[in-house]
């Protein structure tokens, strides 16, 4: 007897179970091999990064996406994809070839499959756990609790927390600039988001659950959201404990008729087509996942901000001196929505920084109808529906072809005639675009403007650590390492 009949007489001899288990492992093989077949026999599929098909792409990218990115791009241009285990990942970097990406809407390309891993922090019932219809509908409560008129009111919260914030600092001394701005937006945010009974009475024993949501959020809980660990397991407790706090909250404005101008607010004021509103549960989850829509990456941002205004003072401290001084000079002390709206140079500093460190590195999406896209170049490539579908802020922002010396921070090549940003729709995706822009934009504008134009006005600063690299590993990318910055305090 040969070998192959001897492998079919010894799997036949195996309990049935065994025989089906072989059975299935060969058909996944099988489909496997026919898949990767079917890929590479299509030309008009984007080329595919190197290493062993399964599980070689997957190896070389958790290793960290940008390097993977970086060669690919070289190699390949800006459409190339990774294998992950059985399902192809796509990347779309630039503005020519991901303009499908952002305008495309919830039934083209998909939210939920991809960030479906936030569904036990958020919890039940909300956002990435409720089909495309609800989500429509919860996703303009974000927008009504972010608008215009609200955001008035919030600007006024930013400007009471920062300026009692900066008046704790002594009259000289040292700071770590990440650390301090981190405990800021937790206060700003807690007021403008969570409301006063937050901020006034329950700050710290709120910010410990956050603490835990936040702990529970690793790189693995991507792939296994549910996995047995300790960081879930209080991942759990925290999410269960923090809809307790706010059930509390909310009867009690209930039954009290209170009102409050926050976003917790406007959850509980919110109401379907239909005419019902959301649990109690669920306001809780919406308020959590704007928390982690807006938090680290405004803490992060505020921080990149003045530690690239600090490491280029020259170029841009001067004039940003000067912008408060004539601000001052007519509004005097006040800060509010519409004069923040006046700095135009602050804002370029900041939109600078979110170009060269964005704190989201990679947004993705599932196709869930099959596109083709045209390279610069003229190449044509076919997504079919159920890859994965993925851009880079972090990539994208330093491409030659769209920004000028893409390395270089540069305020000034937001100004017009330059205007770099606008030459092409979305050139500049710090805030992401199109259908799922950042809601939060303007908000966090505010939000950044005003701790800056604070402590423009009330310190002397000076940077005394190097400009650190970005922290890659993390789920929202900030700097690695110390952000020390020396300050003495002086009137503008
Ligand atoms: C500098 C700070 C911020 C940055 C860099 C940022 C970045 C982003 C990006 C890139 C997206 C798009 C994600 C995607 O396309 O998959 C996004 C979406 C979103 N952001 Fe922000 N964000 C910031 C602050 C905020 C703040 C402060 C809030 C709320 C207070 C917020 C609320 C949201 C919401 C609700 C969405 C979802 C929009 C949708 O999917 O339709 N963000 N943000």
């Amino acid at each position: 007897m040969g070998p192959m009949a001897d492998y079919w007489a010894w799997t036949l001899a195996q309990p049935l179970q065994t025989q089906m288990a072989m059975l299935m492992g060969l058909l996944v093989v099988t489909v496997l091999f026919l898949k990767t077949l079917t890929g590479m026999l299509n030309s008009r599929r984007p080329p595919c990064v190197g290493g062993i098909p399964i599980i070689g792409g997957f190896l070389k990218f958790i290793k960290g996406p940008l390097p993977l990115m970086d060669a690919a791009y070289a190699k390949h241009g800006s459409v190339f994809s990774v294998n992950i285990f059985h399902k192809r990942m796509t990347f779309l970097i630039g503005p020519e070839v991901s303009s499908h990406f952002f305008k495309a809407n919830d039934l083209e390309m998909s939210q939920k499959e991809v960030y479906e891993f936030n569904v036990p922090t958020f919890g039940k019932g909300v956002v990435f756990d409720v089909d495309h219809k609800v989500r429509i509908e919860q996703f303009r409560f974000f927008a009504e609790a972010l608008k215009k008129n609200r955001m008035r009111t919030y600007v006024g919260m930013m400007v009471m927390e920062a300026e009692a914030f900066f008046d704790k600092w002594g009259d000289e001394g040292e700071v770590d600039l990440l650390q301090q701005l981190s405990d800021l937006i937790i206060l700003t945010a807690s007021r403008c988001l969570m409301g006063k009974e937050v901020r006034e009475q329950l700050f710290e024993k709120v910010s410990e659950l956050f603490h835990h949501l936040d702990m529970g959020m690793l790189p693995i809980s991507v792939v296994f959201p549910y996995l047995p660990i300790a960081a879930h397991r209080k991942r759990d407790w925290a999410r269960a404990e923090l809809s307790k706090i706010f059930s509390k909250i909310i009867n009690n404005r209930r039954d009290s008729g209170q009102s409050e101008p926050d976003v917790l607010q406007a959850f509980i004021d919110a109401r379907y087509k239909n005419g019902t509103g959301l649990s109690d549960d669920e306001i809780t989850g919406m308020l959590i996942a704007v928390l982690f829509a807006g938090q680290h990456t405004s803490s992060i941002t505020s921080t990149w901000a003045g530690l690239h205004m600090l490491a280029h003072k020259q170029m841009v401290w001067p004039q940003a001196e000067e912008e408060q001084r004539k601000i001052m000079k007519t509004h005097g002390d006040e800060l509010n929505f519409d004069i923040i709206n006046e700095m135009d140079h602050l804002h370029c500093c900041v939109k600078e920084s979110l170009r060269i460190h964005p704190p989201l590195i990679m947004l993705m999406r599932m196709c869930q109808k099959p596109f083709t896209v045209t390279t610069r170049d003229g190449k044509d490539y076919d997504i079919p529906k159920g890859e994965i579908v993925a851009t880079s802020p972090c990539k994208a922002h330093r491409l030659e072809h769209v920004f000028k010396d893409a390395d270089k921070y540069d305020p000034f090549r937001y100004m017009p005639p330059r205007a770099e940003d606008k030459a092409t729709p979305f050139s500049f995706i710090g805030f992401g675009g199109g259908s799922h822009g950042c809601m939060g934009e303007q908000f966090a504008y505010m939000q950044i403007k005003t701790v800056w134009s604070v402590l423009l006005r009330k310190f002397d600063l000076e940077l005394i650590s190097p400009l650190p690299e970005p922290n890659y590993e993390a789920m929202v990318v900030g700097p690695k390492g110390p952000c020390l910055v020396k300050y003495k305090r002086r009137n503008l």
